[in-house]
């Protein structure tokens, strides 16, 4: 009995040390819009979590609460850990040199060239590699990771959308975080394109074992890329599994993303 007992502390405190980010009962409204209502996710470590969920369902609202870029209402946010709402601003900014994130969109400075945009993140983290940094190194580096070395003095209007997706992962890369954070990753860009986006990000996640919370509306790149899944409805973490499993539930609500 004792023993048993000892096996289960054990297991539950092995598990705890693999979550790198976790959300519990987060809650979020503007006004009357209650856009998360008792949100729960779990990012265990080199794990690729996807979440999935209708336009407008609070996705980049649960992401931006995560990073710190907003303030949740209520709930925990732990980050490796540490709860993020007791960290001095100090803290909460070495913590963010470990989280890389993928906004929407590319948002790269459109008036910055490519090596500039790149040299961005390392000036503001200096903390993290130290005054004494080859910087161009890191930064063709990085490019050479998503296969666009040749483009270090371009600005970003001279690159196609494609292009400047992988720009902005070269510039979420450059940090080597331990968790990437995507939102939308494929969106915008053609099925082939977005094919190559998604190797890329598991090539990236097999070269450095980083933790990826994915956030998307495409199918396809849920399944190839998913470890786990959740679906975001109604402001909760309604359904958590497999792609295998859920693509294969019965519930109305569940199955409607699976319908192509
Ligand atoms: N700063 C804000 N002020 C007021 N309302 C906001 C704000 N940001 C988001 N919202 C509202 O929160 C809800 C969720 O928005 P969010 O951007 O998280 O959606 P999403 O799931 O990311 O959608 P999409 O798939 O289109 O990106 C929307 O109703 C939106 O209008
Ligand atoms: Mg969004």
């Amino acid at each position: 009995m004792m023993i048993e007992k000892n096996i289960e502390i054990e297991n539950k405190s092995t598990e705890a040390k693999n979550i790198v980010l976790e959300i519990k009962d987060l809650y979020k409204s503007f006004g009357d819009n209650h856009v998360l209502n008792g949100f729960n996710m779990q990012l265990h470590k080199g794990e690729n979590l996807v979440i999935m969920g209708k336009s407008g369902s609070g996705k980049s609202v649960m992401i931006k609460c995560l990073v710190g870029l907003m303030e949740a209402d209520s709930g925990l946010i732990r980050v490796m850990n540490k709860d993020i709402t007791q960290l001095t601003r100090e803290a909460l900014d070495i913590l963010r040199a470990d989280i890389g994130f993928l906004f929407q969109g590319s948002a790269l400075y459109d008036s910055m060239t490519v090596r500039e945009n790149l040299e961005f993140p390392l000036r503001r983290h200096t903390k993290k590699f130290g005054k004494n940094i080859d910087t161009e190194k890191l930064i063709i580096e990085a490019l050479e990771n998503v296969g666009l070395a040749h483009t270090l003095d371009l600005m970003p209007s001279e690159l196609s959308g494609g292009m400047k997706r992988r720009v902005a992962l070269a510039r979420t890369l450059i940090l080597q975080p331990k968790i990437i954070l995507y939102d939308e990753p494929t969106s915008g860009l053609d099925p082939i394109t977005a094919k190559e986006i998604i190797i890329l990000m598991e090539e990236i996640q097999n070269k450095y074992g980083t933790s990826s919370l994915i956030i998307t509306h495409d199918v396809d790149c849920a399944r190839v890329i998913s470890d786990r899944m959740i679906l975001l409805i109604d402001g909760t973490d309604y359904a958590v599994g497999t792609f295998k499993e859920l693509s294969a539930s019965k519930d109305p609500k569940v199955m409607a993303f699976f319908k192509q």
